[in-house]
C-alpha cells in the first residue's frame, strides 16, 4: 500500500508534466509509417541484417530528405527484424514522395489506436473462468508463450510467481529484458521463468505527447488493464482470488502454465488509454523475434476499404507477419456492439474473439415496495438486508442547472442533496462497459445506495462492478431501456417507492449461459465479406483476474481505492485472452500445427447451444443470436484439443487470397519475403480454405466453393451433412476416408438459390463432417442479391 502511495504521487507529479508537455508538441510533422513488405534476410536475423537493414532505410529515407543525417533523425522506429519498414516524423510532402519509390508497399500515418475495454475506460469487475475441463488441466500449456501487447504488467502480482517453473523454454530468444522499475523495497527478479519478458514502446506516444519523465519510461501496469488480460491468458493458479470477497475462487490463466511476456504499448495519463501503431508495429517486430508462439493483440484494427487496404493498418500489417513465423495472433472483435458490421480485425489472418457471458454471476435481490423481486448485478451491497430505503428517480432529483439527460446518466453535478440524501437513487448507465462514475455523484449528494438501470444498447447484458457505494445493475426490462430509457407506467422501479437490497452473492450455475453480451461487436464483415467475423466467442462478462495494485478500483486518479490484487473486468478485450490460452493449450500439444490449424480446431468444435442445450440467445435482441454475434459459437477448449479434421492454411493461401482480392502482385510479392509470387488468377476469395463459409452476394447461378481437410485423428470415414434454409446446397463428396495423420482430402460445396429465397437478407446454415465421434462444423452464412 506505502509504494502505491507513492506511485500515486509519482503519476500525478507526472501528469502536471505531461500537460505541460502538450503544449511542446511539433509543429507540422507527424509519425509515418512507411511499410516495404518482409525482409529477404531469414527467420533469425543476425546483428549484421538487421544494421543492413536499418541501414537501407536510411538510404531510402535520404533520398527524399536530402541527407542520411536528416534521415537518421526523422526516424523513431526501424522495423528491421521481420517486418520490413520504418516510422519516421515526416511532413505530409515527404511522405507523399517516398510513396513514389517503387520499392515501397505504402506510407501511412500511424494512427492511434483505443484499447478495446477502454472506451469505458473505468473497467472494472470480476472474473468468471468457465468451468470447462481443458481450462482446469494446469499442465497443459506449459512450454507456450503467449506476448501480450498492452499496458504492461504488475510483476509483483503472484498470477506471475515462477514457483514450480523449469528453465525458460529454449526458444525464446528474447534473452533477459526486463524494462520495469522496482518499486521501493521491493525485491529483484522482477521477471522470473513465469514472466520472461518486458519491453516497452512509446517512442510515436512521446513524439505526440511529450517525453515521459524517466520514472515512468517502464512496461510496468499503471491501469490494470494488461495485467488482468495477461493472467487471463496465462496466469498462475491463485487461491482466495477476490474483490470486495465475492467472486472468491481460484484465478487463473487459459494456459496456466504458459509463459507470458509483456509487450507495454498502450499510455495513458488521461482517459482514453493510446496505442500508437508506429509503437505497435515495433512490440509485434520485437514479439516475433523473440520467438512467442502466440501474440494477444489489445488494440483495433481499423482500416479503411481503399485499394492498399490491409497495407495501411498497422495491425493488419503486424499480425501478417507473425502469422507468416507461425505465430497465432488473437485479437478482439470489439466493443461496439450491437451495432451490425462493427466488428474490427476481420483479416482471414487474425483469430476475432466476440464476447459471452459465463454461467457465475455476481448477483443482488432487490425487493420493491416488499412485493415485487428483481434480481440484478452486484459486487458489492452494504446496506442492511432488512432496512427498506426510499427511491428516487435521479431525473426526481435533478438540479435546475442539470439538463434531465446528464441527471438520467447522473453525471457530475446534476443530483440534488436536499432530495437524495438517504435514499437508493436509479441512474443510467452512462457506457457500454463501464461504468462507476454515476455512483461518485450518488455517493456525494448522500444516497445510501444506487440502482443502475441499462440503456437500450445494453439489453439484458449487466455488469458487476466496484462501484463507490452500494449498487445494483438492472437489465432494460427494469430500467426502461425498452423504451428508449423513460420508464413505462407499470415499472415498479419509480421515485416513492420503497426498496431493500440484499447482500452480493456469487451465484455459480446461471442459465441460460452463455448469452452473447451486448456490447460485443457483430458482423457482417465489411471489409472482407466474404469472411464471416468474429471467429468463436469466449467469456468477456464479470471476468475476474490479477490486476494492477497501483490502479484504483475504477482506474480514475481520483479513486483512492487501491492496492486490489484482482479485479472483474467486461469487454471483447477479456474474451480474447481466453482464446489466447486455449490456442497456447494446443499448441503445447501439437507444436508442429500451424496457426490456422489451431485456429479451425477451435472453431469447428466451439457450440452454438448454451447449457441448457437451447441455440445460444442475445443480450440485445431478446431473440436468438446468429453467427455475425457469435461466428462459429462459443469455445470448447476440451473438444478442441481432438478435432479430427483441421482447415489448413499456409502463406501461400493467403498470397493467393490477397490476389483474388484483387491486391497488385509487386505488393504481394514484397509479402512474401521478397520472392516473386505469380498469382494464377484461378483462386476466388471464397476458396480460402477457412473453417466457415461465406457467400455474400449469390446470384441465381449455383456457386460452387472448395474445402480441404486435413486429418488429425485417428483413420476414420466421415459423412458430410449440410443445411441452409431456403436454398439447394449439396456436398461432393459426401463421405471421406482417411487412413493416416495429415492426409488431406478436398470436397467440394454447391449452394443455389431457389427462386423463392427471400433477397437481400444473410441466412445461416452449417455444414457437418462426422465419424460419429467428433464433429467438424462450419457455419454457412449466404446472402442472396
Ligand atoms: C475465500 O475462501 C477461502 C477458502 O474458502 C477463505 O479462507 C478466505 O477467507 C476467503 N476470502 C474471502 C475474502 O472471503
Ligand atoms: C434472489 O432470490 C431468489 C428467490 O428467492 C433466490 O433464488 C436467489 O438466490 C436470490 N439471489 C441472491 C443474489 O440473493
Ligand atoms: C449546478 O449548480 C450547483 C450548485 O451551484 C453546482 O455545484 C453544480 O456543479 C452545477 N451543475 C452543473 C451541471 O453545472
Ligand atoms: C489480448 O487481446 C485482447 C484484445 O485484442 C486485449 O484486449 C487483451 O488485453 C490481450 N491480453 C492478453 C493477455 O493476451
Amino acid at each position: 500500500m506505502g509504494s502505491s502511495i507513492f506511485l500515486l504521487r509519482l503519476i500525478l507529479t507526472s501528469f502536471l508534466l505531461f500537460t505541460f508537455f502538450l503544449e511542446t508538441v511539433h509543429g507540422t510533422r507527424k509519425s509515418y509509417i512507411v511499410y516495404l513488405g518482409a525482409h529477404s534476410h531469414g527467420s533469425s536475423p543476425t546483428s549484421v541484417d538487421l544494421q543492413t537493414a536499418t541501414f537501407s532505410h536510411y538510404h531510402l529515407l535520404a533520398s527524399t530528405l536530402g541527407s542520411e543525417e536528416k534521415a537518421k533523425e526523422a526516424v523513431i522506429y526501424s522495423y528491421n527484424k521481420h517486418i520490413n519498414g520504418f516510422a519516421a516524423m515526416l511532413e505530409e510532402e515527404e511522405a507523399a514522395d517516398i510513396a513514389k519509390n517503387p520499392n515501397v508497399v505504402s506510407v501511412f500515418l500511424s494512427k492511434k489506436h483505443e484499447l478495446h475495454t477502454t472506451r469505458s475506460w473505468e473497467f472494472l469487475g470480476l472474473q468468471r473462468n468457465g468451468k470447462n475441463s481443458a481450462w482446469q488441466k494446469g499442465s497443459f500449456g506449459e512450454n507456450t508463450i503467449i506476448a501480450n501487447i498492452d499496458t504492461g504488467v504488475w510483476p509483483e502480482s503472484e498470477s506471475f510467481s515462477d514457483k514450480g517453473y523449469g528453465p525458460v523454454p529454449s526458444k525464446w530468444r528474447g534473452g533477459n529484458v526486463c524494462q520495469i522499475n522496482k518499486l521501493p523495497r521491493s525485491k529483484a527478479n522482477l521477471c522470473n521463468r513465469k514472466l520472461i519478458g518486458a519491453r516497452f514502446f512509446n517512442k510515436a506516444f512521446q513524439a505526440y505527447n511529450g517525453e515521459l519523465v524517466p520514472s515512468l519510461q517502464t512496461a510496468r501496469d499503471f491501469m490494470g488493464h494488461g495485467t488482468h488480460t495477461l493472467s487471463t491468458a496465462g496466469g498462475n493458479f491463485v487461491r482466495g482470488a477476490s474483490v470486495f470477497a465475492v467472486g472468491n475462487g481460484t484465478a487463473k490463466g487459459g494456459s496456466p502454465r504458459a509463459r507470458v511476456a509483456a509487450y507495454k504499448v498502450c499510455w495513458s495519463l488521461t482517459d482514453p488509454a493510446g496505442c500508437y501503431g508506429a509503437d505497435v508495429l515495433a512490440a509485434i517486430d520485437q514479439a516475433i523475434d523473440d520467438g512467442v508462439d502466440v501474440i494477444n493483440l489489445s488494440v483495433g484494427g481499423n482500416y479503411v476499404v481503399t485499394p492498399e487496404g490491409i497495407f495501411t493498418d498497422e495491425v493488419s500489417i503486424g499480425a501478417f507477419h507473425a502469422i507468416s513465423r507461425n505465430i497465432v495472433v488473437v485479437a478482439s472483435a470489439g466493443n461496439n456492439g450491437p451495432t451490425p458490421g462493427s466488428v474490427v480485425n476481420v483479416d482471414p489472418w487474425v483469430f476475432t474473439i466476440a464476447a459471452s457471458t459465463i454461467d457465475r454471476d455476481f448477483s443482488s435481490n432487490l425487493t420493491i415496495n416488499n412485493n415485487q423481486q428483481i434480481e440484478g448485478a452486484s459486487l458489492f451491497v452494504n446496506l442492511p438486508p432488512n432496512q427498506a430505503f426510499s427511491l428516487i428517480l435521479s431525473t426526481d432529483a435533478k438540479l435546475a442547472n442539470a439538463t434531465f439527460r446528464d441527471a438520467q446518466l447522473c453525471r457530475r453535478g446534476t443530483l440534488d442533496p436536499a432530495k437524495v440524501k438517504g435514499k437508493i437513487v436509479r441512474c443510467i448507465r452512462d457506457g457500454k462497459i463501464k461504468s462507476v462514475a454515476e455512483g461518485n455523484e450518488a455517493l456525494s449528494s448522500g444516497a445510501q445506495g444506487m440502482i443502475l438501470g441499462n440503456q437500450k444498447q445494453n439489453g439484458k447484458t449487466t455488469f458487476g462492478e466496484p462501484h463507490v457505494l452500494s449498487t445494483v445493475g438492472t437489465n432494460d426490462d427494469h430500467a426502461g431501456g425498452q423504451s428508449d430509457f423513460f420508464l413505462t407506467a407499470t415499472d415498479p422501479i419509480e421515485s416513492g417507492a420503497t426498496i431493500r437490497m440484499s447482500p452480493a452473492r456469487t451465484l455459480f450455475g446461471r442459465k441460460p449461459a452463455p448469452v452473447m453480451a451486448s456490447f460485443s461487436s457483430r458482423g457482417p464483415n465489411k471489409i472482407q465479406p466474404s469472411i464471416l467475423k468474429p471467429d468463436v466467442t469466449a467469456p468477456g462478462v464479470n471476468i475476474l483476474a490479477a490486476y494492477s495494485e497501483f490502479a484504483s478500483a475504477s482506474t480514475l486518479l481520483t479513486d483512492k481505492r487501491r492496492g486490489f490484487k484482482f479485479n472483474v473486468l467486461q469487454g471483447t478485450s477479456m474474451s480474447c485472452p481466453h482464446v489466447a490460452g486455449i490456442a497456447g493449450l494446443l499448441k503445447t500439444r501439437y507444436p508442429s500445427w500451424s496457426p490456422a490449424a489451431i485456429k479451425s480446431a477451435i472453431m469447428t468444435t466451439a457450440t452454438t447451444r448454451d447449457n441448457i442445450n437451447r441455440p445460444i440467445q442475445d443480450a440485445f435482441a431478446k431473440t436468438l443470436a446468429t453467427p455475425f454475434a457469435y461466428g462459429s459459437g462459443h469455445v470448447q477448449p476440451d473438444l478442441a484439443i481432438d478435432p479430427g479434421l483441421v482447415y489448413d492454411l499456409g502463406l501461400t493461401d493467403y498470397l493467393n487470397f490477397l490476389c483474388a482480392s484483387g491486391y497488385d502482385q509487386q505488393l504481394i510479392s514484397a509479402l512474401n519475403f521478397n520472392r516473386t509470387f505469380i498469382c494464377s488468377g484461378t483462386h476466388s476469395v471464397t476458396d480460402l480454405n477457412y473453417p466457415s463459409i461465406t457467400l455474400p452476394n449469390l446470384g441465381l447461378k449455383a456457386v460452387t466453393i472448395t474445402r480441404t481437410v486435413t486429418n488429425v485423428g485417428t483413420p476414420s470415414t466421415y459423412t458430410a451433412t449440410a443445411q441452409l434454409p431456403g436454398y439447394n446446397i449439396a456436398v461432393v463428396p459426401n463421405s471421406l476416408t482417411f487412413n493416416k495423420i495429415g492426409e488431406k482430402k478436398t470436397f467440394k460445396v454447391t449452394v443455389q438459390a431457389s427462386s423463392v429465397t427471400k433477397r437481400r437478407t444473410y441466412q445461416f446454415g452449417e455444414l457437418r463432417w462426422t465419424d460419429g465421434k467428433h464433429i467438424v462444423r462450419s457455419p454457412i452464412t449466404v446472402k442472396r442479391r
